[in-house]
């Protein structure tokens, strides 16, 4: 399924973060990056990930496909939507779960990640969902697990958040159709600490976009973004312009070093997605973002709140997402899987 010969360093984590997610038939066994991967995976993800939104939305919303099967959920970091939806994701699926309480465990007693998680493995656990602020912890995790253990990133420092952009890609596929290479896409806001948009923009270009816009400040960009395949504006009205697709993403004040930003009013001045600047996109563009939102830092409320916002869908879909990654890479194909009777 991947040209070996094509396999890049990843500049983040210094290696080639993706090689050990596949297994010997080319299926996937963790999840840690999109990078790297081939069209048809993302696009079998997006399948399977269509085949649970059908079960999401009956009323018993709920597969024996991993009955049977322990998910450990790890956030190091915070999270609201990542966490609930990984859970209630597993939930569907019949496992077992997990969900770590770091700060009361005994990581706040000094115990290293690596013995916590051999605790865990010694508890039969089948798959850890981590969440991590420093970059490459999924990796580095994944090539310390048993052999037995699948590994999902929920989130590695500013490197990946691989569900998101897939949740993201399976939102704009349901909005617009399945033909990426139509599509203009613009991502606005910090890019440079924002994992999710590195994952969007390797999605957005595995799946053959036409056009893909990162709109930003100098200071929000990593040096390099053009090399991956992107258009670079740092006028918010030049690169709005004709977007059929717009991400706002959240300005990540914890991961600033120093002052890269004059101030939170300049920025919404410049680069806040207000009704106003909107107009400059499609009329039928639709609005993401991965939250958590500021309001009237980077979106307006009224646009976050409006009709062409598929926020909430995002995180919808999410579920069906993260059902895909997890059934998929414990080797569970859904195939004509029903819902359980009431
Ligand atoms: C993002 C994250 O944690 O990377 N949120 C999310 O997972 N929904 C984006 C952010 O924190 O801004």
């Amino acid at each position: 399924m991947v040209n070996k010969a094509s396999r890049p360093t990843d500049p983040l984590i210094g290696h080639d973060a993706w090689n050990i997610q596949l297994d010997e038939n080319g299926r996937l066994k963790h999840f840690l990056t999109v990078e790297g991967l081939s069209t048809e995976l993302l696009v079998s993800i997006l399948d399977t990930a269509e085949s649970f939104a059908n079960i999401n939305a009956q009323s018993v919303k709920k597969v024996p496909l991993l009955r049977g099967k322990t998910i450990a959920n790890l956030f190091f970091e915070a999270s609201t939507r990542t966490r609930n939806t990984f859970e209630l994701a597993a939930k569907r699926l019949s496992a077992d779960v997990l969900n770590v309480n770091i700060n009361a465990s005994a990581t706040s007693k000094g115990e290293t990640l690596m013995d916590t998680l051999q605790n865990l493995q010694a508890m039969q656990c089948d798959m850890f969902v981590v969440r991590h602020n420093a970059s490459g912890a999924a990796h580095y995790i994944a090539n310390r697990v048993a052999p037995g253990i699948s590994v999902i990133n929920a989130g590695d420092g500013s490197h990946a958040h691989p569900t998101q952009a897939m949740l993201d890609m399976f939102t704009i596929r349901r909005n617009k159709g399945a033909d990426f290479g139509r599509l203009r896409v613009a991502i606005i806001g910090d890019v440079l600490h924002s994992r999710v948009a590195r994952s969007q923009i390797h999605a957005l270009n595995i799946l053959n976009t036409g056009n893909v816009r990162v709109i930003a400040p100098k200071t929000l960009v990593p040096a390099g973004i053009e090399d991956m395949g992107v258009e670079l504006f740092h006028d918010m009205e030049a690169g709005l312009r004709d977007a059929d697709v717009v991400i706002a993403l959240r300005l990540q004040k914890e991961r600033m070093q120093g002052a890269l930003l004059p101030s939170e009013q300049e920025y919404y001045r410049m680069y806040g997605l207000t009704r106003e600047r909107l107009r400059l996109a499609k009329p039928e563009a639709i609005v993401l973002h991965p939250g958590p939102i500021n309001r009237g830092v980077e979106i307006e409320s009224c646009v976050a709140d409006g009709p062409q916002s598929v926020i909430l869908e995002q995180v919808t879909n999410g579920i069906s997402i993260r059902m895909a990654v997890m059934s998929m890479a414990l080797g569970r194909d859904p195939g004509t899987v029903q819902s359980e009777k009431p």
